[in-house]
């Protein structure tokens, strides 16, 4: 299991110092959420920010956008090179085009799914993405409760991946602990995302290993 703290529950005071810290604690990648007071109820950080985060992470990041008009926000965070951009399905007309344009930045791209939302939704889009983020909370802030029942969503998507795109990955985003991640992992899910987990551990190392 590959393992993306967000970077939400983190202490925003000392944002160089936790970044460094979950680097040197094993992650896999550094999980950014971007929100826009539009699309979610919450506003987060902008790429002046996340240029200090690259430029300090030695872990590739993983940028989820919760925003309208994701294609100007791509524009802002591209410079950046994340390894992955994620997009609401929920907002997105011309999903295709979006991924296209995501992809000629050179970063790979991914859909993301809220709690509402069916995986069929993603029939005729899975071939053309590298990752599909799954929300187990309604998107907006850090620290909620795991919505439980996501794993069969996961299991027909994980089916779906395997006959369209065996390569695409599944990232769980939301309340992820070590208490839900075994079935994360039984039903197939690749990378998780866990803020509030890791950060209000007081040894990274341990809460990251404990995911993994
Ligand atoms: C929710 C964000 C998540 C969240 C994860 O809108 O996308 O990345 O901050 O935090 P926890 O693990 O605390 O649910
Ligand atoms: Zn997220």
């Amino acid at each position: 299991m590959l393992v993306a703290p967000s970077i939400l529950s983190a202490d925003f005071l000392n944002l160089g110092s936790e970044i460094k810290s979950i680097c040197q604690a094993g992650c896999d990648y550094v999980h950014i959420d971007v929100m826009d007071g539009h699309f979610v109820p919450n506003l987060t950080i902008g790429p002046l920010v996340v240029k200090k985060v690259a430029e300090i992470s030695s872990k590739p990041l993983d940028i989820h956008l919760m925003v309208r008009n994701a294609g100007f926000f791509v524009d802002l965070f591209a410079p950046l090179k994340p390894e992955f951009m994620s997009v609401h399905i929920e907002e997105e007309k011309h999903l295709h085009r979006l991924i296209q344009y995501i992809r000629s930045y050179g970063i790979r791209p991914s859909v993301v799914l809220n709690p509402h939302s069916s995986e069929e939704t993603l029939k005729y889009i899975i071939k053309d993405i590298e990752m599909v983020l799954v929300m187990s909370v309604n998107p907006g802030f850090g620290g909620q409760k795991f919505i439980d029942g996501i794993e069969k969503k996961i299991s027909n998507l994980k089916e779906m991946i395997d006959k369209y795109n065996p390569s695409c990955l599944i990232e769980v985003d939301g309340g992820v602990n070590n208490k839900n991640i075994d079935l994360l992992k039984i039903v197939g899910v690749d990378i998780v995302v866990a803020g509030s987990y890791i950060f209000t551990n007081n040894d990274y190392a341990k809460a990251i290993s404990s995911l993994r």
